[in-house]
């Protein structure tokens, strides 16, 4: 094997390394963070998971019933929904990573509040910085409204903005945010499944040419 090639190979394992070594110490705080209310009814922070070299990111909103007794987003019936939606593209979850805006469950599924979401952002945003996706796919609203004030785009209704790419400047690179439907809408409006599928399409052209 070519020294050029080898030396490429070791760098890029140890960028893994610290990568991890980074969001592990993110998820231990998250454990005994008590900046908001919401660690006295949750069981389970759930911190995110997935591939830390990914070159997208899924950003929800806040852990169900599910991702709080399990510790990992998206593993109820919305995170059906998302599979099948990964699959219609040949992604597997292993490709991704996953996160939401709150790390700890709303108690019966609320919304976020604000002082919530601006505690908590603290560690999304640590994440975006470590694992640097070239694209950040916001699931729903919420995380759509998080991102797009985050990176100094007007917000808009996600019925407005789904689908569509937004490059900004971030860190040392661009970002493309491509904001969704949340999966769960699905299972109130199946037409919201229809715009999901062909969203996801432009995630797969956009993934194909960055590759
Ligand atoms: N909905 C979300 O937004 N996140 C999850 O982890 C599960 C459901």
């Amino acid at each position: 094997m070519c020294v050029k090639i080898y030396m490429n190979m070791i760098n890029m394992q140890q960028g893994l390394e610290i990568k991890s070594e980074k969001l592990n110490k993110i998820s231990k705080e998250i454990i005994d963070c008590k900046k908001c209310i919401l660690y006295k009814e949750r069981i389970t922070p759930v911190f995110g998971i997935g591939n830390n070299n990914s070159d997208i990111m899924f950003i929800g909103e806040a852990p169900g019933k599910n991702e709080d007794l399990n510790g990992f987003p998206f593993v109820g019936s919305a995170g059906k929904i998302l599979d099948e939606l990964l699959q219609s593209i040949d992604i597997k979850r292993e490709d991704i990573y996953i996160t939401n805006i709150l790390k700890c469950r709303p108690p019966k599924n609320r919304n976020p509040k604000d002082n919530e979401i601006k505690c908590c952002s603290q560690y999304l945003d640590k994440q975006i910085e470590i694992i640097s996706p070239k694209i950040i796919s916001t699931l729903g609203n919420f995380s759509s409204k998080y991102i797009m004030e985050k990176f100094n785009i007007s917000p808009e209704n996600i019925n407005k903005i789904h689908g569509k790419i937004f490059i900004v400047g971030a860190f040392t690179t661009n970002i493309m945010i491509i904001p969704l439907y949340h999966p769960a809408a699905v299972l109130y409006n199946q037409n919201i499944k229809k715009a999901l599928i062909e969203d996801f399409k432009v995630i797969d052209s956009v993934l194909k040419k960055i590759d």
